[in-house]
């Protein structure tokens, strides 16, 4: 496999709330490797977005701990903390939504050429001015080029009027284009796309995935898709990462998730996609639990239809499997002789008990 470009090991962020403190992220260890197409799949509000805002220092209100990697070299650890400067540079995000992510009173020139005119840091008022005034034309120039070029790679096929037009003048597969073409502004070696296109139409948001898997084809940049639909996790990736409730509890290469999925919540999400379903249950109902006084437990145990008494008290450790495969769940310690999954090294190689099932009822 290719080199990590991007490590986190332990990612823990909190929030004072006035129910009192929400520990939302509860140790995220993620690593991406160069050229590698990597989908973050959870429910709403299960830390996504949380997770991937924290790698470039966005949430200011988050009490975080953990260690970020960027290139082997640590960018964020609790004595080091200069994320910020990765903004932009290496690593550009699509966020979620487009209509908010584009300032109004600007038309799409004004602001692809800022971008690369002042690097998309943030200024205050009198020094943008200042910037904006002392700028000759041939920059602007160039950089009105250079944004045109972009427009061109997300397929937009009269790049001169979009530059000249308003965010409200746009449609919002247009604005998500041009989102996609401002990301790619800074040539980044790691792209983040937040649920790219969900707030289109299913068509439109069709084409916007084909455009981004074409462009990060192209590029070979490393990108994390982060979806709540194993569908789109199916057409964009190589390896899918599923999030519960700020926890991970699944990995696995993207063509062996969908045929053995092993976490309990993995199953569940599956079912939600017809396409892909293939009879093997019901789904679960409920939701995400409080992240307030959240107990060390199984954060999925209330909707999990395998729980036990071990799923109560203890979190299940994460445990590697075959087929590259790994999976944080009590089920896993079951055929391994009665020894707990942090006292072996041994992979537990068995289906998943679903499977176990349906063979009986064949
Ligand atoms: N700035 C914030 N202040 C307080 N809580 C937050 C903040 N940002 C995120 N959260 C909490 O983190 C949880 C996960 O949010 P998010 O990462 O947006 O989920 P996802 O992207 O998976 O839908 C939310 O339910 C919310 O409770
Ligand atoms: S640890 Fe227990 S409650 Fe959690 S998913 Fe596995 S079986 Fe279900
Ligand atoms: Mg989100």
């Amino acid at each position: 496999m290719s080199n990590p470009i991007l490590e986190i090991n332990d990612l823990k962020a909190s929030f004072k709330t006035y129910e009192g403190t929400a520990n939302v992220l509860d140790g995220i260890d993620l690593t991406i490797h160069e050229g590698e197409a990597m989908a973050l799949v959870g429910e709403t509000g299960c830390g996504k977005s949380l997770t991937t805002e924290l790698i470039l220092d966005l949430v200011p209100a988050a009490r975080t701990s953990g260690e970020m990697k960027f290139k082997d070299e640590v960018v964020y650890s609790p004595s080091v903390d200069e994320r910020s400067t990765l903004r932009g540079e290496n690593i550009s995000i699509i966020m979620q939504d487009p209509m908010s992510s584009l300032n109004p009173v600007f038309t799409i020139g004004e602001q692809m050429t800022d971008i690369l005119l002042f690097g998309g840091g943030e200024k205050s008022p009198i020094d943008y001015l200042k910037h904006k005034l002392t700028r000759n034309g041939a920059e602007r120039k160039k950089a009105r080029e250079r944004a045109r070029e972009v427009l061109n790679e997300v397929q937009i096929s009269s790049p001169e009027r979009v530059l000249s037009s308003y965010p409200s003048e746009l449609s919002g597969g247009m604005r998500q284009r041009i989102l996609i073409g401002m990301a790619l502004l800074a040539d980044p070696d790691l792209l983040i796309a937040d649920e790219p296109g969900t707030a289109l139409d299913v068509t439109t948001e069709k084409k916007i995935l084909e455009i981004l898997k074409d462009i990060v084809d192209n590029r070979d940049t490393s990108v994390i898709y982060i979806t709540h639909d194993l569908g789109v996790a199916h057409e964009v990736s190589d390896r899918v990462t599923v999030m519960y409730a700020g926890q991970v509890v699944e990995r696995s290469p993207t063509d062996v998730i969908f045929d053995t999925p092993m976490h309990p919540y993995t199953r569940t999400l599956l079912e939600s996609v017809p396409s892909l379903s293939t009879g093997i249950g019901e789904g679960s109902e409920g939701s995400i639990p409080s992240y307030v006084d959240v107990e060390a437990e199984c954060r999925f145990a209330d909707r999990c239809e395998f729980s036990e008494a071990a799923c109560r008290g203890v979190h299940p450790g994460e445990r590697t499997l075959d087929q590259g495969q790994s999976v944080a769940c009590h089920l896993y310690k079951q055929d391994t002789g009665g020894r707990s999954a942090d006292d072996t090294d041994e992979p537990y190689i068995g289906p998943p008990p679903w499977r176990t099932e349906q063979k009986r009822a064949d």
